[in-house]
């Protein structure tokens, strides 16, 4: 993130600030410490509030904003009209679990697959949910094909979150060593390398996972040649790919 100082970012207005007891970054980080399980390492900044790509911090510092929230905020902080839409929907109906339908979900639903190519989607709040959700899929369909697969392929350098599934296929032992065992029957292989590929799917593998292009692994596409042989192997085996 690169940090710049504005001359014209104008601090948070006072009703803007009227919820806030704490007011300076000191309180905020002293709270955290204190009340906050301490699993991720923060930069000590305080951002009030967002405006485009930009942030702005307690003291009206202005911020060129260059993650999006991980991607979360990728329309822009203060969208007016996503913000309105938020505003809207919880102020006719917050929630209605799945229990029941709801008239957006359908619609959403579609959309996405008109706009994807593949026919259903699964609704969930995170990436590592969604990764978690995909390894069950992938159990689940070789158990309805009575014909039960394990083994999943994974890359070396992958990233796909801190749940015990995701974290089984994420490659860093920095996140993992911690909370072995993990899920069994995963093998990695170098994401250059397809021989390795070849040699590891097999009428066993289950599924292959793959980031099309690495993000935590130092931002690399994966190599066409890899992309070509993760297809044949797939072909080859009936093996499934998460992407
Ligand atoms: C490729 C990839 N998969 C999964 C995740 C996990 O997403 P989340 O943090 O929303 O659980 C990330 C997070 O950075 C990611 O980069």
């Amino acid at each position: 993130m690169r940090r710049e100082r504005e001359s014209r970012a104008r601090p948070a207005a006072p009703e803007d600030r009227d919820h806030m007891t704490m007011t300076t970054a000191t309180d905020v980080i002293g709270a955290e410490a204190a009340h906050i399980l301490q699993v991720y390492r923060r930069a000590p900044v305080v951002f009030e509030r967002g405006h485009g790509c930009r942030l702005f911090d307690q003291a009206g510092r202005s911020y060129l904003d260059l993650i999006s929230g991980v991607g979360v905020a990728s329309l822009g902080h203060a969208n007016p009209k996503l913000a309105a839409a938020i505003g809207a929907q919880a102020s006719e109906v917050l929630h209605t679990s799945n229990l029941f339908f709801h008239p957006l979900q359908a619609e959403v639903a579609s959309r996405l697959a008109s706009l994807s190519g593949l026919p259903r989607a699964f609704f969930c709040n995170s990436g590592t949910e969604a990764v978690e959700a995909t390894l069950k899929f992938a159990r689940r369909y070789w158990h309805a094909q009575g014909a039960p697969r394990e083994g999943i392929v994974a890359f070396e350098h992958s990233f796909h979150g801190r749940t015990l599934g995701s974290l089984s296929v994420t490659w860093d032992d920095h996140y993992r060593a911690p909370f072995a065992p993990l899920v069994p029957g995963v093998t990695f292989v170098p994401p250059d390398d397809p021989a390795a590929l070849r040699a590891a799917v097999t009428s066993s593998t289950s599924a292959i996972i793959v980031e099309p292009i690495q993000g935590e692994g130092g931002v690399r596409p994966i190599p066409a040649r890899m992309a070509a042989a993760i297809n044949e192997a797939c072909a080859k085996t009936g093996t499934l790919l998460i992407a």
